[in-house]
């Protein structure tokens, strides 16, 4: 296991791109093998996770070419017949790909397939799409009910409406994606929007999908019209070099290309309400597109002060309230982060880790049943040693509190951060190097 030392540095300065969405990635790639005409990929992201996608896909009989930068899918169609029946398909660390891929596979009458994963992945239920796919009809099976490995046999499916009991974009996307499939048509409520990257894709793809407040509505389609899709920078791995601009005095730093698409950027509205200088277009908070919208931000640090994030802005930060307990060790007051106990439920127990992990770089952090209250000092962390239990975004956090840090940090399998996002540590490097 390597670990990786984050001496206190800076300032952040420069340009940056940061690598592609990996959400929207995964979706390109699925959609792509859904689609049976070659789908060209513009900016798919290379990492663990979004390789096991490909792999997947490939192993269902799509095909997949890369060159220059470019990713063309020679998908099998949205009604195939899919090979590896009896297979497994190995998801590797992708919760994503373990809770979309489902909802086609269900479909495909005459199929059947074992889908399992790492040991993180072993720790994730998947009873989320189990009920809605069995209610559709679904033949599926889990271990306990809950657990990989995900057995799933195809067979024809039925439009339901489903209520969410929590919010989530990878549960909506299941249910979504079998909906195409499904006959008549197939709703979905959630309690408070999660990110849409699913419904624009759908509705790039020419997906018959309407949106109605917090329900969207798919109508059973016979086949995807999509040619071209351009993967915008992920908001997400950008999160961690904004947070380090913020963060170390005398940051600035311009972020292009990066997606804004209102329902991922929860982080940036809450880091601003901080008192974090970030500056760009981000989009109005309730619009729906067929679009990803694109475009710079810029960043500086200031100085902070603590918040208490929403409800309804935890699904639209979900991967980044790691970094808002970050910024709130180092702002002045309490943050406090409550009704996001799906972070126990992610690559780890996010929330037992994000407050052991800053507790031990000197951060005043109680832990919560869902979530935690950071009491800050407005003092930067002393830093010491952070374990990332194998999880990408807090290996990524610990590298952030290093830089920003008295003392450094040592980050303990700092090699998680390449599940991804493999450029992390060099592209942090020229950031400071930049200065
Ligand atoms: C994702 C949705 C989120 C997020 C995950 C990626 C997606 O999970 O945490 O990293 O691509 O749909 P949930 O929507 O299940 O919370």
């Amino acid at each position: 296991m390597n670990s990786h030392r984050f001496e206190p540095a800076g300032p952040v300065r420069g340009q940056y791109v940061p690598p592609a969405d990996k959400s929207i990635s995964h979706r390109a790639a699925l959609f792509g093998a859904m689609t049976d005409q070659p789908v060209y990929i513009h900016n798919y992201l290379k990492s663990a996770d979004t390789t096991s996608t490909l792999e997947a896909l490939l192993s269902l009989g799509a095909g997949v070419d890369e060159s220059g930068g470019q990713l063309t899918v020679r998908g099998v169609g949205l009604r195939a017949a899919l090979e590896a029946t009896g297979g497994v398909i190995d998801v590797g660390n992708s919760g994503t790909l373990l809770r979309l891929l489902p909802g086609w596979l269900a479909g495909q009458a005459g199929g059947r397939w074992s889908l399992d994963g790492d040991e993180s992945i072993g720790r994730r239920p998947v009873d989320r799409v189990v009920e809605p796919l069995r209610r559709m009809g679904a033949q599926v099976q889990a271990r306990d009910d809950r657990f990989t490995p995900l057995v799933v046999s195809g067979t024809e499916l039925e439009g339901i409406h489903y209520e969410m009991p929590v919010p989530s974009a990878q549960v909506k996307s299941c249910v979504l994606i079998a909906g195409m499939l499904a006959s008549g048509r197939t709703s979905i409520t959630e309690g408070t929007m999660s990110r849409d990257h699913t419904e624009r894709m759908m509705r790039h793809a020419r997906v018959p999908f309407e949106r109605d407040g917090l329900t969207g509505t798919v109508s059973q389609v016979d086949e995807l019209e999509l040619e071209e899709i351009y993967v915008p920078g992920d908001p997400s791995s950008a999160a961690f070099m904004a947070a380090a601009a913020c963060l170390v005095p005398h940051s600035k730093l311009v972020i292009s290309d990066v997606g804004l698409n209102w329902t991922r950027t929860g982080f940036y509205r809450i880091a601003q309400r901080m008192g974090a200088v970030i500056v760009g277009e981000l989009e109005e908070p309730g619009t729906f597109s067929d679009e990803e919208p694109v475009g710079d931000l810029d960043v500086a640090a200031g100085p902070l002060e603590g918040t208490e994030v929403l409800p309804e802005e935890i699904p639209l930060a979900i991967d980044e309230l790691t970094l808002v307990a970050l910024l709130g060790a180092f702002a002045e007051g309490d943050t406090v982060v409550r009704g996001a106990a799906e972070l126990r439920h992610k690559e780890s127990d996010r929330i037992t880790a994000t407050v052991g992990g800053l507790r031990g770089l000197g951060a005043d952090i109680e832990e919560l049943e869902d979530g935690f209250v950071v009491h800050g000092t407005g003092e930067p962390l002393r830093g010491g040693t952070i374990d990332s239990l194998g999880d990408h975004r807090l290996a990524m956090l610990g590298a952030v509190a290093g830089l920003a840090s008295r003392e450094g940090v040592e980050v303990v399998n700092m090699e998680a951060a390449a599940v991804s996002y493999p450029g992390f540590v060099d592209d942090l490097t020229a950031l400071i190097a930049g200065s």
